[in-house]
């Protein structure tokens, strides 16, 4: 079973209670580490928890402590942000206000990569320059640009180090994917100009046991999904968290501002106690059968039939059909449903924040370096990101990816996020986009995602 640790760390909980004094069993909250053994649920702070809180000597499998964890930075990063200041929460507004929300306001991609090597506008604060992007605008506070020069880069699902196909919701709009880093994660790359290729380090050989480039604590990256959600019911649609966003045609590279909703998150953050990262994902939850408790609900990647989920992507990426696209149904297998403690967090935030769109949205899967013993102690930076090292491990029975994210990807736990991105952690620190994006930059199709004009 992938969520029990092996036999002997119960040896160890015997022969350590054994070595202690009987007045130290009765753990006193001053006695540990001040984590609670059950997490408090809350929905009223703001600020980015620094890190996951388990309590010293916790041994057993810390999922309930890195899903609560999950859900706190969640809820931060969709905070409404102040005006004016990127990366800010305004802690005046309620959560569920009209946004920008903080993550829209952090650095996108096209902000830290240029298309033609040059160096970003180095202020955290600033947006860049029109000429940055596909859409050739300037961007106000909080404004969301959703394009790539190649027409694809947004709209290809990750594969690794490479594009996938797209996904294609059931009102034949394709799905966008958008990077964005805070501050500490965009001052590190614009301060090493790893923007450029040539300036990150080779890894030598034989190849070091940590990453030659490694991100500062509490740098944070997030991918998020968005939709435009043309054509659905406003029933359907007023249980996603939508705004404007200026996307771009990929056919016809003309820009229009349409109506998206936040359809999938990524969240990763790199901690004191996980070097490796703490990789989190969300998902709004009526993209894909089975619903919540049987819900009727309408599906937005699915048609509600019985058409199966075709076992390949049959849309090919290159060349990119042009919108709208006929959609294929998306499933989560009954054998990588969310694991059931993640359930049971969800649906008490949920019932926290019922007011809130933010109701509708769950944790899929939290990933963490796994590590024997005491889980309050930090996993060093030594270790990797390997499926044996990770949760939920190699004979997974739970989620371990995001059905708008990694679509194809739910059947496979070593495409679970830590074990792809671990291909880029003595390079890049795990970080993709990097390897990816930095001039020149170096991302295909994969061959699986271009159609052989021949064999059409
Ligand atoms: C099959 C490989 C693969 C899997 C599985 C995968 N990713 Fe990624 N991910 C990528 C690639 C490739 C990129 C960069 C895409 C680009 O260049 O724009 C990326 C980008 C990201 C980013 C932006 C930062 C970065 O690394 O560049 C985050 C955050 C992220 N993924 C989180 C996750 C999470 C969380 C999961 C699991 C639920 C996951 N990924 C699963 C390949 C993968």
């Amino acid at each position: 079973m992938p969520t029990r640790l092996p036999i002997r760390q119960h040896h160890l909980r015997l022969c350590r209670i054994g070595l202690l004094s009987v007045a130290a069993i009765v753990v006193s909250p001053a006695a540990n580490n001040g984590c609670p053994d059950r997490p408090v649920r809350s929905i009223s702070s703001s600020a980015t928890p620094a890190d996951v809180c388990i309590p010293d000597g916790f041994i057993d499998v810390p999922v309930n402590y890195f899903d609560d964890y999950a859900w706190r930075a969640f809820l931060a990063m969709v905070w409404p942000a102040a005006p004016g200041h990127r990366g800010m929460a305004d802690v005046k507004k309620p959560l569920g206000a009209a946004g920008p929300l903080v993550f829209e306001t952090l650095k996108s991609l096209w902000e830290v990569f240029h298309e033609d090597g040059s160096a970003p506008a180095s202020d955290f604060q600033t947006y860049d320059s029109a000429a940055h992007n596909a859409c050739q605008v300037k961007p106000q506070f909080g404004d969301l640009v959703l394009a790539s020069f190649s027409g694809i880069d947004e709209i290809g699902q990750a594969g690794a180090g490479e594009l996938a196909g797209p996904l294609a919701a059931q009102n034949g709009r394709y799905v966008r994917y958008q990077t964005l880093y805070n501050q500490a994660a965009f001052d590190f790359i614009v301060r090493n100009r790893y923007y450029l290729r040539s300036a990150l380090p080779e890894v030598p050989s034989p190849r070091p046991t940590t990453p030659v480039i490694e991100f500062p604590v509490g740098s944070l990256v997030l991918k998020a999904a968005w939709l435009d959600m043309a054509g659905f019911p406003a029933e359907q649609v007023k249980r996603y968290y939508t705004r404007r966003a200026i996307v771009r045609d990929p056919g016809t590279g003309a820009c229009s501002r349409v109506t998206v909703g936040l359809v999938g998150l990524h969240l990763v953050q790199k901690t004191a106690s996980r070097p490796q990262w703490i990789w989190s994902s969300y998902e709004q939850i009526d993209s894909a059968p089975p619903s919540r408790f049987g819900d009727p609900v309408k599906f937005t990647f699915h048609d509600g039939g019985k058409a199966p989920m075709p076992a390949e992507n049959p849309l090919s990426l290159a060349p990119l059909a042009p919108e709208p696209v006929t959609p294929f149904n998306v499933e989560r297998p009954f054998f990588a449903r969310v694991h059931p403690k993640t359930e049971l967090t969800n649906y008490q935030y949920q019932e926290l924040l019922k007011n809130t769109v933010w109701q509708y949205y769950g944790i899929v899967v939290t990933q963490w370096p796994r590590m024997e013993g005491n889980q309050a102690l930090p996993v060093p930076a030594t270790q990797n990101g390997d499926i044996t090292n990770t949760f939920p491990g190699a004979g997974a029975f739970s989620a371990f990816s995001n059905v708008t994210m990694e679509t194809f990807d739910q059947s496979r736990p070593q495409l679970g996020c830590m074990s792809c991105h671990n291909q880029a952690r003595l390079p890049a620190d795990f970080m993709w986009s990097v390897l990816d994006h930095a001039y020149p930059a170096k991302i295909a199709p994969a061959p699986a995602a271009v159609r052989n004009k021949t064999a059409q």
